[in-house]
């Protein structure tokens, strides 16, 4: 067994880290690898081409640190780069590696959620205007109707730390409402970008009493567990020395600072050398 073998955790920037706060309580074990590449984040107005080609990067760069397992702990990238990576890069370049996302985990269980078989789902432009939740929910919960609505300034606004303020609030306020309008019958928000939970507070305050709001995390820690469960080959190779490593394209000090909000936790972050 290999022990340095780290798991690789990817987000364009700090929203990942979310997802990584909930796989590191669930398998706190493991080493792991988290990348956020700061210096080219938000993805969420990138086309296609630039989303898949970033998200190749950072996967390539995490393979070459000693991650044979990547988990792309971002909407946006799953959305747009995971199906042709897993189809197009891996079976020829690295047939020994594996790319998971966070859309499939989330569409698996969402249904379970909603009491009136509706929902709707926040996330940014990339994400809804792929298609893609509307179309992985279809084929676990036929049944459920998905309403979805881009909030393309949450993230820039997180990313600034400015989510926190007042100023925020506005912002809040428009992209519920803009949901809301859609369907009276949602009775679920699934917050799919991981940057959201940071919202958690001013959401709840403007959401009508009884709204259920789901957050990704644990959903994609236990799909995770569950992977590792069916997969001993892969599971075999990872390190188990509870290591955690951080780097970010960007700067690292703002990185340290702001990356100890989202991980609830004292971060040291080094710069990614491409
Ligand atoms: N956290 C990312 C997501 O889940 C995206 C944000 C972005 O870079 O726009 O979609």
């Amino acid at each position: 067994m290999n022990v340095t073998k780290s798991i690789g955790i990817f987000d364009s920037g700090y929203g990942g880290l979310t997802v990584f706060k909930s796989i590191a309580e669930r398998l706190p074990d493991y080493n792991y690898i988290y990348m956020g590449d700061n210096a080219r984040s938000p993805y969420g107005d990138h086309s296609f081409e630039t989303v898949y080609q970033y998200t190749l990067e950072c996967v390539e760069w995490l393979f070459a640190q000693g991650c044979p397992l990547v988990i792309l702990a971002c909407n946006t990238a799953s959305a747009k780069a995971l199906r042709t990576i897993q189809q197009k890069v891996l079976p020829f370049k690295y047939p020994d590696h594996r790319v998971l996302g966070v859309i499939r985990p989330t569409a698996e269980v969402i249904g379970n959620y909603t009491e009136t078989n509706t929902i709707g789902v926040m996330g940014t432009r990339g994400t809804v205007n792929s298609e893609s939740y509307p179309i992985e929910i279809s084929h676990f919960f036929p049944e459920l109707e998905v309403f979805q609505q881009s909030c393309p300034l949450w993230v820039p606004l997180i990313e600034n730390n400015e989510h926190i303020n007042p100023g925020a609030d506005y912002f809040v306020q428009k992209y519920v409402d803009a949901l809301l309008t859609k369907s009276a019958a949602i009775d679920t928000i699934l917050l799919a970008c991981t940057h959201y939970p940071l919202l958690v507070p001013k959401l709840s305050k403007v959401l009508p009493e009884g709204f259920k709001l789901v957050a990704q995390g644990d959903i994609v820690a236990s799909s995770l567990a569950d992977y590792l469960d069916r997969h001993p080959e892969m599971e075999s190779r990872l390190g188990k020395e509870n290591r955690k490593q951080f780097f970010t394209s960007g700067d690292e000090q703002v990185f340290n600072q702001n990356a100890s909000i989202f991980f609830d936790a004292h971060v040291v972050s080094a710069r990614v050398r491409w």
